[in-house]
């Protein structure tokens, strides 16, 4: 079964996501994380995101773990956070991490969380939720995990909201048949009991 859940920056999707997967006892899928590596690997090389996102081995888990070196920390940064969504509006990138995505989520249970889920990455997706929050909302929750400013914060997710919905492919958008759920006055523990409950039983 797949659980498929996308929305914007800072609407709480990797908390949210986690703690699904958690409560259900499938495996969590960031995807953010795939697109944050090849811009990692790509500013360190010099070389264009779609050179090098084809030939890369990046392993998600407990840890992120690119050609093997563990990167969880790396990815996180403001300047990766930007070329990130810079290097996933290309669709070379775009087709070499969808693709990764797929074969992993091929077998097994996934709670998988980005931008293109539910639209592009996994359409067959038993439950699909649109995780939003008010801008405002979402840059105040960043700047505190980062211990930033949430203004400057703002203008950022600003920057970053516009690139991703307005891009030409797999832009930032719910599908058709999602749930969408704004989370700027529930806790985190209404969130995932909202999303829980959408989860058919099974026989
Ligand atoms: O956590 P946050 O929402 O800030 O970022 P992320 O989910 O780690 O994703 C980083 C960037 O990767 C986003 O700004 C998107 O441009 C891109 N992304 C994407 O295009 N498609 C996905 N499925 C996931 C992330």
């Amino acid at each position: 079964m797949v659980i498929a859940i996308d929305g914007p920056a800072g609407a709480g999707k990797s908390t949210v996501a986690r703690a699904v997967a958690q409560e259900l006892g499938f495996t969590y899928l960031d995807s953010g994380a795939m697109y944050r590596s090849v811009a990692l690997a790509a500013l360190e090389r010099g070389q264009h995101p779609a050179e090098v996102a084809p030939a890369l081995r990046i392993e998600l888990g407990a840890r992120v773990l690119l050609d093997g070196r563990d990167v969880t920390e790396a990815i996180r940064t403001p300047e990766v956070t930007e070329a990130a969504s810079v290097a996933a509006a290309q669709p070379a990138v775009r087709e070499a991490m969808v693709a990764e995505q797929r074969r992993l989520m091929s077998h097994g249970d996934w709670v998988a969380e980005g931008r293109d889920i539910g639209t592009v990455v996994a359409p067959q997706a038993e439950v699909k939720v649109f995780l939003t929050a008010s801008p405002e909302a979402r840059a105040r929750r960043r700047a505190a995990e980062l211990g930033a400013d949430t203004a400057t914060v703002l203008a950022e997710q600003a920057l970053r909201d516009e690139r991703d919905t307005g891009r030409e492919h797999s832009p930032l958008q719910a599908a058709p048949d999602a749930h969408t759920v704004d989370t700027t006055d529930l806790t985190l523990p209404e969130v995932v009991a909202k999303i829980v409950a959408l989860v058919p039983a099974r026989p």
